[in-house]
């Protein structure tokens, strides 16, 4: 058997972000299954729970992030806070690594580690780097600075349905889109990924080649460095705990008594939020589609309320165990029970991921970031979802829900059009598949680096 000695090191940098941990931590078991000794560096903000994974070793880092800046409610300013207080400590950290793993054979680094370049070229340790995002989404985020300069990104509401000539299958209104206080923040972090991105030896996708075709084609154009797309990394690991936040497994029981396909379940990812009337609007949309719904409220994504404090008195009662409300739910097992038949999302890459790797067709209701790239193809390109384009309404809500799950022909048109792309997730992870051969030449080029 190989011990640790003998086994050639990946040193991993992960990102304190639930939708980034998830990924980075998939991609560390990935590699572990595949015979590499990991080591996990990170920071103590969002710190993963170690004792979940005992089989890596695990390096913090302090990132000295003051109270205020850890909840800094403008995340793209905590991403730059998190990339200027790591630069020290990560090259302290770095520097004590190397020089008890010399021949260690890369670092992988989440995308939104900008820094670690230059620090990276000072030790002569090839770096590669996760990019969470699908491809579609990543070509457009690297079409940033000309959107920019060609004003594509502050365009007057009349002029949102606009095709964008420079991205055929968007209009303007799914354009990336940074939430912040100061766009020049945004144009920042996407300068600071990209110029990380052109310098690194390698690009690792959790995406699938087949799904996107052209668009790999224009991203190897745009960054020539080797592209590994490797996904749907949850397919290839079993469920281990990245979770921040508990994850309440009642949900399983509450679906396991449900009709088959019958529950609209509701999730906007782990930082997205809404306000108080779109939350009610939610509410309601969903009470009044009579179909039974779970549904994930974090504790503060709802703006000034603490929870669900402001659903009306006796609004769950009155529903009669046909809706249930969690914290945070084990949202792959959730996706893969027979009982959930929609998934009413943000559209972050993961959320729509899972999704599509258990047929489940989904509702769009996207922020920022890729969300808006990834609503659009799910609506529009590869029309496997309905696209909440409008303000929240209880009325769009009630009759999206039905329109996908109480079998009219638009539904079942929408449940046909998932389920080869289901497939598509399967066969590239077997023998002679897309993804299969795509880590075993990532396992090769680590191992030649
Ligand atoms: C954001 C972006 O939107 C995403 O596209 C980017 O790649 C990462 O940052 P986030 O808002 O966290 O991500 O959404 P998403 O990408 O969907 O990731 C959420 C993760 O949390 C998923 O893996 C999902 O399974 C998990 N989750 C979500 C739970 O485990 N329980 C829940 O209740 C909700």
């Amino acid at each position: 058997m190989e011990t640790r000695e003998t086994k050639p090191v990946i040193f991993l940098f992960t990102f304190p972000l639930q939708g980034h941990l998830n990924p980075n931590f998939q991609l560390a078991n990935i590699l572990f299954n595949r015979g590499f000794s990991i080591t996990v560096i990170h920071t103590e903000f969002n710190s993963p729970n170690s004792s979940n994974f005992p089989h890596f070793t695990f390096v913090s880092i302090p990132d000295g992030l003051s109270e205020s800046e850890a909840t800094n409610p403008d995340v793209i300013e905590l991403l730059h806070d998190l990339n200027s207080k790591c630069v020290a400590p990560f090259g302290d950290c770095l520097k004590k690594l190397l020089s008890q793993e010399p021949t260690a054979a890369c670092l992988i680094v989440d995308a939104l580690w900008y820094f670690t370049d230059n620090i990276t070229e000072k030790f002569g340790i090839p770096r590669i780097v996760l990019r969470t995002v699908n491809l579609s989404a990543f070509v457009a985020f690297s079409k940033f600075h000309v959107l920019r300069e060609k004003g594509y990104l502050s365009l007057q509401e009349s002029q949102a349905d606009l095709p964008v000539p420079e991205l055929p299958y968007l209009r303007m209104k799914d354009l990336p889109w940074f939430q912040t206080e100061d766009p020049r923040s945004g144009d920042k972090l996407q300068r600071g990924v990209m110029k990380s991105l052109k310098s690194s030896s390698g690009i690792i996708f959790n995406a699938i080649e087949d799904l996107e075709p052209e668009q790999l084609l224009q991203s190897l154009k745009e960054f020539p460095v080797p592209h590994f797309c490797i996904g749907p990394f949850h397919r290839r690991v079993k469920a281990s705990s990245s979770s921040l936040l508990t994850q309440d497994m009642t949900c399983l029981s509450w679906l396991d008594k449900q009709e088959p396909e019958s529950v609209i379940y509701v999730s906007l990812g782990s930082i997205a939020s809404i306000d108080e009337s779109e939350f009610l609007e939610i509410a309601w949309g969903l009470r009044n589609s009579n179909q039974p719904f779970l549904w994930v409220v974090r504790p503060g994504s709802i703006r000034g309320t603490e929870w669900i404090e402001i659903l009306p008195k006796g609004f769950m009662e009155n529903l009669e165990g046909k809706g249930k409300i969690v914290k945070w739910a084990p949202q792959i097992e959730v996706l893969a029970h027979r009982a959930t038949g929609g998934f009413l999302t943000h559209c972050g890459w993961n959320s729509t991921i899972e999704s599509i790797c258990e047929a489940v067709p989904m509702i769009c209701k996207p922020s920022f970031g890729d969300q808006r790239v990834n609503a659009r193809y799910i609506s529009d390109v590869w029309r496997i979802g309905l696209h909440l384009e409008n303000k929240i309404e209880r009325v769009e809500i009630e009759k999206a829900v039905r329109t996908l799950l109480t079998r009219g022909s638009q539904g079942e048109e929408i449940r046909k059009r998932i389920m080869p792309m289901k497939e598509t997730a399967e066969k590239c992870l077997k023998l002679g598949g897309s993804s299969c051969r795509n880590l075993q030449n990532l396992i090769a080029y680590i191992l030649s680096l």
